[in-house]
Order: structure tokens, then sequence, then C-alpha cells
């Protein structure tokens, strides 16, 4: 598999800016006061947050950080965009704020990575970090379960963990480091008709299917496809006008440095 095929697509992903900004929207609104020092926009895609992240902090430096040529090349409104991995990547400076939405649920092991990142800020910096926490739910299982029946060569997911835990695991984890605030919101989400497939498919397709569409052949992902769209039919009916409400939960936590 090419590093291109298995790279972000920017104009997919964007397709739902609307629904996928409110997060983003609603965890800045719970960042309160940050000490002198840059902006740290992780995992910042295509820069979707970084209007809101700078008009919330002006004349801040504000810098992305993400491990996607494509998604960075789209990217604007940085005052540097950084090309690494967030399994390895430390800032040269301590930032004040380390902002991250819908990027550390593609990280393992967050009881390592979360104080990690935490070490990284400012005295008084903050730590602000938005999840899906969507793993068990149908748009997400059935990935999993259709995957494994129908390729059972390649997926096996009979040890399988959410990678994000619940909020209240986060705050148990964190209160050491600082002050936490941590929630989850289940959003409503209404899709709306596409001309192909199911709704929920459309949203899914350049996030959450992506590791499964890199796993199989193009003759392999149509009937994958096809019994996916099936099964979100029955859990994600139709409305009248071809519409689907699609619920989506997120976690959120917000960690003040002392
Ligand atoms: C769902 S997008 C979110 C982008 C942006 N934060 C937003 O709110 O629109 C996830 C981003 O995380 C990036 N990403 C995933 N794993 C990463 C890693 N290990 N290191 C750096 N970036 C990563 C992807 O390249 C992608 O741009």
């Amino acid at each position: 598999m090419s590093q291109a095929a298995q790279d972000w697509n920017p104009g997919a992903y964007a397709k739902f800016r609307g629904l996928r900004l409110r997060p983003a929207l609603d965890l800045l609104a719970q960042v309160g006061d940050v000490p002198p020092g840059d902006v740290v926009d992780l995992g910042c895609g295509d820069g979707a947050a970084a209007g809101a992240l700078a008009a919330r902090f002006p004349g801040r430096r504000i810098l992305g950080v993400d491990s996607s040529p494509a998604m960075l090349d789209k990217a604007a409104g940085y005052a540097a965009k950084v090309k690494a991995d967030i399994a390895t990547w430390a800032p040269d400076t301590a930032p004040a704020l380390i902002f991250s939405n819908a990027v550390l649920h593609w990280l393992p092991d967050h009881a390592t990575l979360m104080p990690r990142l935490a070490g990284c800020l400012a005295p008084g910096g903050v730590l602000a970090v938005q999840m899906p926490r969507q793993f068990l739910a149908p748009s997400h299982r059935f990935l999993r379960d259709i995957a494994a029946g129908m390729f059972p060569d390649r997926f096996d997911f009979s040890q399988y963990q959410p990678p994000v835990a619940p909020a209240v695991a986060y705050h148990q984890m964190l209160s050491p480091l600082g002050r936490i605030n941590a929630w989850e919101s289940d959003y409503v989400q209404r899709l709306d008709p596409v001309a192909e497939g199911h709704p929920v498919r459309a949203f899914t397709a350049s996030t959450a299917m992506r590791p499964f569409l890199e796993k199989l052949t193009a003759a392999e992902a149509d009937p994958f496809t096809a019994a996916y769209d099936a099964a979100l039919g029955s859990a994600y009916p139709l409305l009248p006008d071809g519409a689907a409400l699609m619920p989506f939960r997120r976690c959120f936590f917000v960690l003040e440095r002392p």
C-alpha cells in the first residue's frame, strides 16, 4: 500500500466540517486563561480549528502538528506546520496550550501518552482533548464484525479494547497532575441523504473506515462496503427524505497544570 493510499483524504474529511468542528468549539469553550507561550494544535488536520484558536488567542504563535502530508498541505492559519508523529513528538519550547481535537484515539496507551503530553506544558499550561467514544456503537462495531466475518485472515478483534476510555477514567488518571474537567456529550448528527450508500457510511468513510479499506483490495472493498451499508440501514433507518440520525458520543477533558 502506498503512502498516498494510506494518507488522509482532506476533501472527504471536510465534507462534514460543521459537524466535526462543533466539538472542537465546545472543547475550546472550556479552556480558561493560559500562561504566555505557544498554542499547539496537535493533530491539526486540515486546519479546521486554526481560526477559532487564533480568534481566542490573538497574537499567539499557533503551531499545527500532524503526520499527514495531505492534511498539512491543506492546513492554513498556522505560524508553522510541523510534520511529526505524536507518538514521538515533543515541542521545542513548552507550550501554553496543547489542543487536540479528534486525534488521540488513533494513539495507544493513554495512561502513558496523556501524562507525557501534560508534562510538555509550560507551568500553568493546559491540555485540552476531545476524542470520539463511538467504538462500541453500531457505526463502528459493524466495521469490525463484518471485516472479521468476511476476512478472518486479516481481521481479528477477539481481544478488542476500545481506544478511548469513559471520561471518568481520564478524570481519575489525570487529577493528580492538575485541575481536571472531564465530560462526555452525545451529538445527534443529522446526516444528509447521499447519492450512493448509507449516510452514516459517508460520514465514517474518511475516518473509521480507513484502516479497514487499507487492508482490502478494490474487489474485496465492494462486498465489504455493501454489507456495511445493509447493516447501517437497520441500525440507522433512513428518514423520509433519505437522511439519517447518527448519535455520536465524544469524550472531552481539559487539564490545567499547576
Ligand atoms: C480526524 S482528523 C482531526 C483533525 C483536526 N484536529 C480537526 O479537528 O479537524 C485526525 C488527524 O489526526 C492526524 N493523526 C492521526 N494520528 C496521528 C499521529 N500519530 N501523529 C500525528 N498526527 C496524527 C491525522 O493525520 C489527521 O489529520
